[in-house]
């Protein structure tokens, strides 16, 4: 059943990043083909799901697949453009230093550092692009949804986040400065996806402030789960190099807590996000989607 859900998920996001990749000018540089390369293959769309199945916990009806783009595919294809840029700057020599992502080379490994950064950047403009070509919610909406990504995003969100990240020794930093990088560098970008689903059906604040917290708990899961998997699985499954972050003696939940201790935290998470949202008109895939990011295996 969330098998399902996520493949349809990933069909429709995936449908209107080709279509709107298509638009993208084809000169003699390669920046076009990069940004497709980047956005192309392997990846979970797991931000796009949220921002679909936020909608669907206030009753939208994902089965009626409309013909155009809706708000619900813009704001979706708009996060993962975010997240891919994301991704490509982080593999960059200067932060991760990676050579493989969603199974295949890293952008600068498959291209070269000058056309990733460029690509990063380019994704991270057209995102907006993206929302700003809603046109069927009011304008004001829209800004709401620009600030709301914008905000998750830049130097009070992921960015703030990754510059933590790059700064942590594990030497010095407690329980909390993990938690906070952590819930920026990833949670962030996880609670606006289902943020975005709920600005797309009018939601009000009540709705609004549960699936907020939702995403910060199931954000900081996700995340902690991501450590995990760096030392349980291998680099096929991951599709990324495993054993990076011990290598590069990264501040994790793992080096904080041991691997049990992390599993026992990112399930601890996974209880209270799914507790979290039980009174939502139709929770049933939050509830599942929930276990799918605590038990998944890449
Ligand atoms: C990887 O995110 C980066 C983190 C925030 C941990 P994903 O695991 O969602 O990567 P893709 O999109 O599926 O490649
Ligand atoms: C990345 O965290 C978070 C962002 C890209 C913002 P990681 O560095 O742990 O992600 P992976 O493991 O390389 O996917
Ligand atoms: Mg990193
Ligand atoms: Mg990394
Ligand atoms: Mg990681």
């Amino acid at each position: 059943m969330i098998e399902q859900h996520l493949n349809a998920c990933k069909a429709r996001v995936e449908a209107c990043l080709t279509a709107q990749l298509n638009q993208l000018p084809r000169s003699e540089v390669q920046l076009a083909d990069a940004v497709a390369y980047s956005l192309k293959v392997g990846g979970k769309r797991l931000r796009p799901a949220l921002v679909y199945s936020a909608a669907a916990s206030l009753r939208a009806d994902l089965t009626l697949f409309p013909p155009n783009l809706t708000p619900l595919d813009l704001a979706a294809a708009a996060i993962e453009a975010i997240h891919t840029y994301s991704l490509v700057h982080d593999d960059l020599p200067a932060m991760d230093n990676d050579d493989l992502r969603r199974g295949q080379p890293t952008v600068h490994r498959q291209y070269d550092e000058a056309t990733a950064i460029l690509v990063g950047d380019a994704l991270q403009a057209w995102a907006f692009e993206l929302l700003t070509q809603i046109d069927t919610l009011s304008a004001d909406k829209v800004v709401a949804m620009v600030k709301e990504l914008a905000q998750a995003s830049g130097p009070k969100g992921m960015v703030l986040g990754q510059a933590l990240d790059m700064q942590a020794t594990g030497a010095s930093e407690s329980d909390d400065y993990l938690k906070q990088l952590h819930g920026l560098k990833t949670g962030a970008l996880i609670r606006s996806a289902l943020r975005l689903g709920a600005y797309c059906m009018n939601a009000g604040p009540k709705e609004r402030r549960v699936l907020s917290a939702y995403g910060d708990t199931i954000g900081l899961c996700f995340q902690v789960v991501d450590d995990i998997l760096d030392v349980t699985t291998d680099s096929v499954t991951l599709g990324k190099t495993a054993g990076k972050d011990q290598e590069a003696d990264k501040l994790t939940y793992v080096k904080l807590l041991g691997l049990e201790g992390a599993k026992a935290e990112a399930q601890r998470l996974c209880e209270q996000a799914k507790a979290s949202v039980v009174d939502l008109p139709n929770p049933q895939v939050l509830l599942e989607l929930a276990d799918y990011i605590y038990s998944r295996a890449n």
